[in-house]
């Protein structure tokens, strides 16, 4: 048997911040709705020339020196975004590039899955090292999520952030990743999503649209289902899991998740607070956080879970 073991990851938070407070000058909403209905009180904020490739990179790299592997040993690189800086090329051939990676024998794209990006990426990755077509991978999530959000928007502008986290996966034969569950229904696809016209003649900015509450009911019913489906099919107990790694797009559906896991909430790796929801990026953020302070330890058990537009969700089940 061989897994996709965890060597090493890193995140970049750009450090421009909104609180609440600079919110509440913008659009009629208060620091009390925002705190008591999304746990969120600030978020970072990508400005001017810093974009995703460069959240991407920095974080990239710091997976890369974490992991004290020679970075010539990356066989794949995926890159989890649906905030690009633009369509093409790719974030991951530019990620490619800019780490001076000296080979063309490393396949590099994008996914795009919007928040659950990184578990779909991380599936991918797990896929390529697993059958033994790659030792290493790395796999990136960046997002600039506000640079598509309404500012107008109160129901949808207090929610996001930007960001990037990175791992490096390597081939391993004693534990890393256990399993992956993935879904995905586009009879939701009209709940959450961007409206705008990039193309033809009558071109409109992207901006996000979404039916909050429709959105907030069927996240918190398919997580749910995917943290019962994770423990059925790996035949595991409530109690094996050490570490519950969610999507951070609401402290309510992240609260929800760990009853059902009856996990008290000191056992989930939250960074809603200061970081909002930054989409693709915010697992792999609260991963690298929860590891580099020490709190995730080697050997633990690890449930990763997100849920977003598409809709798609998913869930990873990571021996540490
Ligand atoms: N400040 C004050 N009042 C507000 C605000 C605000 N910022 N936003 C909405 N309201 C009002 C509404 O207008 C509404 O007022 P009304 O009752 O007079 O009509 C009231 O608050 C309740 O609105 P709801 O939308 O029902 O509020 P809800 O409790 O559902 O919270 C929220 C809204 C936070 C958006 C929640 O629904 C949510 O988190 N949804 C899920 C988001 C998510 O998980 N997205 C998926 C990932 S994102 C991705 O994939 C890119």
């Amino acid at each position: 048997m061989k897994y996709s073991r965890i060597f090493g990851t890193g995140s970049y938070l750009p450090p421009k911040t909104t609180t609440n407070a600079d919110l509440e000058k913008l659009v009629d909403t208060s620091d009390q709705w925002i705190m008591e209905r999304t746990g969120i009180r600030s978020r970072h904020i990508s400005e001017g020339l810093l974009a995703t490739t460069d959240m991407a990179i920095i974080a990239a790299e710091r997976a890369l020196t974490d992991a004290a592997i020679d970075k010539n040993a990356i066989g794949l690189i995926v890159v989890a975004t649906t905030t690009p800086d633009v369509i093409f090329p790719s974030t991951a051939t530019r990620v490619q590039h800019a780490l001076g990676l000296d080979t063309t024998e490393c396949p590099a794209f994008d996914v795009a899955a919007a928040c659950a990006g990184f578990i779909y990426a991380l599936d991918i990755a797990d896929q390529y090292i697993r059958n033994g077509s790659v030792k290493y991978a790395l796999v990136v999530s960046s997002e600039s999520v506000t640079r598509v959000v309404d500012w107008q928007d109160r129901a949808t502008c207090i929610l996001f952030g930007d960001g990037a986290g990175a791992v490096v996966l390597g081939a391993d034969e004693k534990a890393g990743i256990c399993a992956n569950h993935l879904h995905a229904n586009g009879a939701y696809a009209d709940m959450l999503g961007v409206t705008g016209n990039m193309y033809g003649s009558k071109q409109e900015p992207i901006r996000i649209k979404m039916r909050g509450n429709e959105v907030f009911k069927i996240a918190v019913n398919k997580l749910g289902a995917i943290v019962e489906e994770v423990l059925l099919k790996n035949n595991l107990d409530k109690s094996a899991i050490d570490w519950l790694v969610p999507h951070q797009a609401n402290l309510r559906i992240i609260s929800a998740t760990a009853r059902k896991l009856n996990m008290s909430m000191d056992k989930v790796i939250l960074t809603i607070e200061d970081q909002g929801n930054t989409s693709a990026a915010s697992v792999p953020l609260a991963l690298d956080i929860g590891i580099r302070d020490g709190r995730i330890k080697r050997g633990d058990l690890l449930l990763l879970e997100a849920f977003g537009a598409g809709m798609a969700w998913g869930a990873s089940l990571i021996r540490y």
